[in-house]
């Protein structure tokens, strides 16, 4: 048996001995005697009698044990012209200090602090001065519209928000801080004060209840780690589910530190020392665990990018990062790659550019397409390694182990479950499906370490939306398959998530905007194919009889209000007027045939249709699209 099916084979079969072990690699205030608690089940917690503090295993460990000079951080910025380093010992220092700020505003274990941040060295410590502290941060994504951050904010209901003056995309300065109050305006939970970066692009005008970061720096003490349960929420994550409403997935401090150190050793080969990339945001779940805390729970030095792959200044920009600082692996998104494959297709940008220490590319957040997986391989000749999870699971739930046994890669598989994850693809009645069959993949209970161990105040949502569908399991909403070699095939989403350039999005919460037009009686919101984006969404919607406006008054309403709602990155392009939604009998609109012949695949329609005319009507009106 080879070291990766011998260790899987342990996680699920002896789970307390495995991951007792992997507990090992971290510094603990009570070593946890518990492994596995399921007292609760299926509420499963890891490590219940442990006492850690994640932000000590991220930096002070590391300073401690004469690490201190080492590159921590780096601040790669293209579009400020800057570039800074941060040693392990000056990042725990700033790290200190800025959670001596939070505590003089009476942030305190458990309390919740909100930060609406662009990629900028101080997001990074403000989420690790929350984790010193035992505080439990929130990181809200700044492509997300003011209502989207209020949303949150009522939901978390922090004491403080963290924010700056500004994000600077590609070449446009976005004022953040209006964003923040309109927020502010809109939400009902107002927070005691928020704490603003003044960026050198632009100021912002401070209220009497704002601080500004400098100010507040130069005048606090610095605070130390507190010991906190293994149990204790570390973060409190917001993904989109199928209804506006977003879910807020909570991760705790002790699974979670020892997954994530597990993963940055045996799945992405990193150790102390290595520089390692993740281009994507803090924002989202790969921000959080790769650009943030795995790789400084490893030791190593990780690169905060606040740039695009391409524009920012060419498509060139992500060979230039990682020849200069001496990448060994990259972690990114599919479409990245896609963006500067379009302009630079035969990559000559690389010339000049020493990617020699350069070992590995890892992809992961959307399906990776096998032309993007050819070229990546032909122009970088180096391991091109896709894996698969979500900001549920925190950490990848199937994977190429780079770092215990690398396997062979079949193009279009992510390769294998990951230690811990009991991955099964079950049909519609919740029965093991054969080696080679479609299904739904689920995970039997418990999950790893790492994962999510509820939504933010709603344990029967996540009883509801993840454990309800197939008792015992897990439910990820995306299908696929298992192949005779047991490697894992993932084909989509099963439900209303939609991936628009590896960003999560619902399209149920674009229906919600578009439907509360005054002219829409109804309408239905789908992911269609995009050649750079992957998928983008597309509505079709059936007027009310008073309707007034013309066509396209119509669609720009709509295109406007989805963006000023839910933010830019939600790309609503295109809305198609239709005389009916095609339906079934009990009135469901189905969306799944809508989708396919959109997508130019043949729909099979249920057998529970209503009228079969309108989804024939149109699959003619789109296809006469497609050929004009
Ligand atoms: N703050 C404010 N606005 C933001 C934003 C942020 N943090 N991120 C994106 N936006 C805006 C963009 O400026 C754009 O606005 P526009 O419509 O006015 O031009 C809009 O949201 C859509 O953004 P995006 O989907 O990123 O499209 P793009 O055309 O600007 O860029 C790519 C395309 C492919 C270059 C870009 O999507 C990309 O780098 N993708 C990589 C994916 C990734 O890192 N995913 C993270 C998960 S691993
Ligand atoms: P997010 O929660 O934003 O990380 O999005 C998770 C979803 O993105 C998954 O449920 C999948 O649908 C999709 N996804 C992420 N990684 C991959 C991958 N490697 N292959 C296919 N789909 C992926």
């Amino acid at each position: 048996m080879g070291v990766y099916s011998e260790r899987y084979r342990r996680s699920i079969t002896d789970p307390e001995g495995f991951w007792g072990d992997a507990a090992k690699a971290l510094t603990w205030y009570e070593e946890p005697a518990r492994v596995l608690d399921d007292t609760r089940a299926p509420f499963y917690r890891w490590f219940s009698d442990g006492s850690l503090n994640t932000c000590h295993n991220a930096l002070d460990r590391h300073v401690a044990a004469g690490h201190g000079d080492r590159t921590a951080l780096i601040h790669d910025s293209p579009v400020t012209g800057t570039r800074a380093a941060y040693s392990y010992a000056g990042l725990q220092r700033l790290t200190a200090r800025f959670a001596g700020v939070l505590r003089g505003l009476g942030v305190g274990r458990g309390d919740r602090v909100v930060l609406y941040m662009p990629m900028i060295p101080e997001a990074v410590v403000a989420m690790l001065a929350c984790a010193r502290l035992g505080a439990v941060h929130s990181v809200v994504f700044g492509g997300f519209a003011p209502r989207e951050l209020a949303l949150r904010i009522d939901d978390a209901r922090p004491k403080v928000v963290v924010s700056a003056s500004c994000g600077i995309e590609g070449t446009r300065v976005i004022p953040y801080k209006p964003l923040l109050d309109q927020a502010l305006l809109l939400a009902r939970s107002v927070p005691d004060a928020s704490v603003i970066v003044q960026r050198p692009e632009l100021h912002a005008e401070l209220s009497p209840r704002d601080l500004d970061w400098d100010d507040a720096m130069a005048s606090a003490a610095p605070a130390d780690c507190v010991p906190l349960a293994a149990t204790d929420p570390l973060y409190i994550l917001y993904t989109s589910g199928t209804t506006g409403r977003p879910k807020g997935v909570v991760r705790d401090n002790g699974g979670h530190a020892v997954a994530l150190t597990w993963s940055m050793a045996h799945v992405y080969d990193i150790g102390p020392g290595d520089v390692w990339w993740a281009a994507s945001d803090v924002g989202w779940v790969v921000g959080h665990s790769y650009i943030v805390y795995a790789p400084l729970l490893a030791g190593a030095t990780t690169v905060l990018y606040e740039g695009k792959p391409v524009g920012t200044p060419d498509a060139g920009a992500f060979w230039r990062v990682i020849a200069e600082h001496g990448v060994k692996a990259l972690l990114t998104a599919p479409t990245a790659l896609r963006a500067i494959k379009k302009l630079d297709p035969h990559a000559e940008l690389m010339a000049g550019h020493d990617l020699t220490r350069f070992r590995c590319l890892f992809l992961a957040g959307e399906r990776l397409d096998p032309d993007t997986y050819d070229w990546a391989r032909s122009v970088l000749g180096v391991p091109v390694i896709d894996n698969w999870w979500q900001t549920e699971t925190g950490w990848p739930i199937a994977a190429n182990p780079r770092g215990l046994e690398p396997m062979p890669v079949k193009p279009g598989s992510p390769t294998v479950p990951m230690p811990g994850y009991d991955l099964r693809i079950l049909d519609a009645e919740g029965r093991e499906r054969p080696a080679g069959e479609e299904g739904a993949i689920a995970l039997r209970l418990p999950l790893p370490p790492g994962t999510l161990t509820t939504l933010w105040g709603d344990d029967d949502r996540y009883v509801d939306s993840y454990l309800s569908r197939f008792p015992g399991h897990y439910l990820t909403g995306d299908g696929g398959y298992r192949d005779e070699d047991g490697y894992v095939f993932v084909m989509g989403r099963m439900d209303d998530v939609i991936n628009i350039a590896g960003h999560r999005l619902s399209t149920g919460a674009m229906e919600e905007v578009v439907a509360a037009h005054p002219d829409v009686a109804e309408c239905a919101v789908i992911a269609v194919y995009d050649a750079l984006k992957g998928e983008v969404p597309r509505a079709f919607v059936v007027l009310k009889a008073t309707a007034t406006r013309d066509a396209a008054e119509l669609e720009a309403e709509i295109l406007r209000s989805v963006r000023d709602r839910i933010g830019p990155i939600a790309a609503l392009r295109d809305v198609t007027v239709v005389a009916a939604l095609p339906k079934t009998r009990s009135g469901k609109i189905l969306r799944a045939s809508m989708r396919d012949i959109a997508n130019g695949r043949d729909a099979t329609p249920p057998a529970t249709i209503d009228d079969p005319a309108v989804l024939e009507t149109l699959r003619l009106a789109l296809r006469k699209e497609n050929r004009s």
